[in-house]
């Protein structure tokens, strides 16, 4: 039997590209041999989409610094009568045959539905969460607006739109008053904690506003919560059953809040904690929050809910991820793992579950 073949479509424009490289790798080396060959495409730094690196060493040289180098032979994608990916060499055309696409490009033109988006138009299946899941699992603020509007409680938060901002911004910081101190600022649209402060005090808010805006120009100012840090992986059901959900990771931290640095430079600052200690009726509770955000965003494949489980036992969602941290030790898979459901098999899953949707509008 032909093996199918999934495009690994790696790397990309945002800074989380080398992590994205390595992410390749990690499912590269766990994919099932026997069911499927690998068909590496990475994005270099300035877009131009260049056949991947082939094995797993390859793709891991160099560590998390190293670029892809944009080359003379490049991938396309096709629409329409010649929909699918292909590959341009001399001027040669060969069609890479992909069966099913495998997304692992974190941010923007990765994570937002862009990418998303390209895929639906060229008829090419895909692992994971659609257009909208996708692109509104990636602005914090209208992500608040689908929380909200099913019911999941979130963080008070206020929005510093562009317009808004650049018109009245005393407006807005007097809207800020109202919610309790410490504040947490976010430019809407990043990861990572990039551009994200922590206010103590209302003297530093336009400064955080203003930081948070060289990332986004629309900021989310948000009540702090006081609590723990506790994560859970949301993977889609076969046919018409629901989502299923893992158990719960704790991202147990030795510093104050989980900044950049923390989650990629000193790396010390914390530690996953799988299965997170929380009482059972808690755990329970927040399985079933889960699957809601799963089933309000309309996610497919998989999306990773993180919550903040407050002192006071009042859980909040602080935000949800449709391209989580997705290599052999990263959250998902690992919170998978402890489920019963190994990297291999998690990835042979996600890929089953793309070739069972159709493209476009289902
Ligand atoms: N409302 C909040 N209360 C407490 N801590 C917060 C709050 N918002 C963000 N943080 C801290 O900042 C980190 C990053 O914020 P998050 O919204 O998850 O952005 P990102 O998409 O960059 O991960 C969180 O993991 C948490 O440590
Ligand atoms: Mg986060």
């Amino acid at each position: 039997m032909a093996k199918t073949r999934v495009a690994l479509i790696y790397g990309g424009v945002s800074g989380e590209r080398g992590v994205s490289r390595l992410t390749a790798a990690s499912v590269m080396r766990a994919m099932d041999a026997e069911k499927y060959e690998a068909v590496p495409v990475a994005i270099a730094p300035d877009g131009t989409w260049v056949p991947g690196e082939t094995t797993p060493e390859a793709l891991e040289a160099g560590g998390v610094e190293r670029e892809i180098e944009p080359g003379a032979t490049t991938v396309r994608v096709g629409f329409g009568r010649d929909r699918g990916l292909f590959l341009i060499s001399d001027g040669e055309v060969t069609n890479l045959n992909v069966d099913v696409a495998f997304p692992l490009v974190h941010g923007p033109f990765g994570e937002d539905g862009t990418m998303q988006g390209l895929l639906e138009m060229a008829g090419i299946p895909y692992v994971g969460d659609g257009v909208f899941a996708s692109a509104a699992g990636m602005d914090k603020a209208y992500m608040k607006v689908v929380l909200e509007g099913a019911g999941i409680p979130v963080a008070p938060y206020v929005v510093a739109e562009p317009h808004r901002w650049n018109r009245d911004s005393e407006g807005v910081l007097q809207e800020a008053t109202k919610l309790q101190l410490p504040l947490y600022v976010k430019p809407a649209r990043a990861g990572s904690s990039i551009g994200i402060s922590r206010v103590a005090d209302f003297a530093d808010l336009r400064r955080a506003v203003e930081e948070a805006r060289k990332v986004d120009p629309k900021v989310l100012i948000e009540e702090g919560i006081k609590g723990r840090e506790i994560e859970c992986a949301v993977l889609q059901g076969r046919g018409d059953a629901s989502a299923r959900a893992s158990v719960l990771g704790e991202i147990v931290l030795g510093v104050q809040w989980y900044d950049f640095s923390t989650k990629y430079l000193a790396t010390e600052g914390f530690r996953m904690a799988v299965p997170a200690d929380v009482p059972a009726e808690t755990a329970a509770d927040m399985r079933d929050m889960a699957v809601r955000v799963f089933e309000a965003f309309g996610c497919e494949g998989m999306t990773r809910v993180d919550f903040f489980l407050a002192d006071d036992g009042r859980i909040f969602v602080n935000e949800h991820n449709t391209v989580p941290g997705f290599t052999a030790v990263s959250m998902y898979p690992v919170l998978w793992e402890h489920t019963g459901l190994p990297y291999s098999a998690l990835i042979d899953e996600l890929i089953e579950l793309a070739l069972a949707k159709p493209a476009g509008v289902h």
